[in-house]
């Protein structure tokens, strides 16, 4: 009774939020007055800056996204397959959260799994030269796509894998097993089979680590709300996918009598606001949802194909900055236990 009046609730602000933005749209286009979102100054319209802790960013200057900026067609690339890299970097003051420092300095062997372009797991080889780490996805064709923009060291190597079988590592192989962005592959009822193999191949000591952002949208305005519903249900109910995975990376983890002190938390990532990170992120977003329109995401709002590219742009890069419109980035990582496997 309570959700179905919550949808009717919902509907109806959809409806009248997709009315308000269509007379807008063709008020605009017969010459009329400009949309009124656009036109009100930011300034005056900007709520109040929330205590949003984006956590330590400093170390994502401008400078670094300009320095590691292509000047071409494959910065265009890297959007398109692994956008976020650098952004996420630099909002989780490193490549990850794991205490493996140590041990891969020392040497040791990483596992990134789905790498696409493996700019992370190349970032990582170059950090730490004495350890190896292996990208594994079940596409090689986003890897040169990587090599290129950040050059691909010696101590990274390349292996298709496809993550829903067994992969074809001995257990106990890595120091560090990690895993980012893979909501968009991952089918729910795929998880608990893909996460046991991570376990399998981690190292007794090793840790696990994975990184997810939540589709749930905050501080939405009226657009993004409702775009950013319809990709969820689209990505429920069409893929069979889990858009709040994210938020259950904790008790994932946990469910593991093998996997040892599971840290998680999350961290805002504004779309349009908040600095660089922001207008990196504004990209990104506009740029997944746009990514979504042949998917017919939008078919249940009645929302046509030639409105969506104007209705995404409207939410993000119109609404998100004013609005102070965030998604929130989890992560999570467990230590395996130095006695798993053992019968007492
Ligand atoms: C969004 S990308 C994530 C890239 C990378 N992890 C990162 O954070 O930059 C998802 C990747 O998962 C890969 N993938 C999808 N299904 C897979 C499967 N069954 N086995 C291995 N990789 C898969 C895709 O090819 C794609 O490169």
């Amino acid at each position: 009774m309570g959700n179905d009046l919550s949808k009717l609730q919902k509907n109806a602000h959809s409806t009248s939020s997709l009315n308000s933005w269509r007379s807008r749209k063709s008020t605009t286009a017969s010459g009329g007055s400009t949309a009124n979102v656009a036109r009100i100054p930011k300034q005056k319209q900007k709520p109040p800056k929330k205590n949003v802790p984006v956590k330590n960013t400093q170390s994502f200057t401008e400078y670094e996204l300009r320095k590691k900026k292509p000047r071409n067609s494959e910065w265009k690339e890297e959007k398109k397959s692994t956008p976020l890299h650098m952004p996420l970097k630099a909002i989780l003051d490193g490549n990850f959260k794991s205490p493996v420092h140590n041990r891969l300095m020392a040497g040791g062997m990483v596992l990134d799994v789905g790498t696409g372009p493996a700019l992370w797991g190349m970032d990582v080889a170059k950090e730490y030269e004495r350890s190896h780490v292996i990208g594994v996805d079940i596409n090689d064709s986003f890897i040169n796509v990587g090599a290129k923009i950040i050059g691909r060291p010696s101590n990274f190597t390349f292996e298709k894998v496809n993550i829903f079988e067994p992969m074809p590592f001995p257990d106990g192989y890595f120091d560090l097993t990690f895993s980012r962005m893979m909501v968009m592959s991952i089918p729910r009822h795929k998880w608990p089979s893909v996460l046991s193999e991570l376990v399998r191949v981690t190292k007794p000591g090793g840790f696990i680590e994975l990184v997810e952002i939540n589709f749930q949208s905050f501080e939405p305005g009226p657009i993004h709300h409702i775009i950013s519903e319809q990709t969820s249900t689209a990505m429920t109910k069409r893929a069979n996918l889990d858009p709040d995975v994210a938020t259950t990376l904790f008790h994932k983890l946990s469910a593991y009598s093998d996997l040892l002190f599971v840290n998680s938390d999350h961290v805002p990532l504004p779309v349009g606001w908040d600095g660089v990170i922001g207008d990196a992120l504004v990209e990104v977003v506009t740029n997944f949802f746009q990514s979504l329109a042949d998917l017919g995401v939008m078919d249940a709002t009645g929302i046509t194909q030639a409105e969506f590219p104007q209705m995404v742009h409207e939410a993000t890069f119109v609404e998100g900055p004013l609005y102070q419109t965030y998604y929130n980035l989890h992560w999570a990582f467990a230590q395996k236990s130095m006695f798993c496997g053992r019968i007492s």
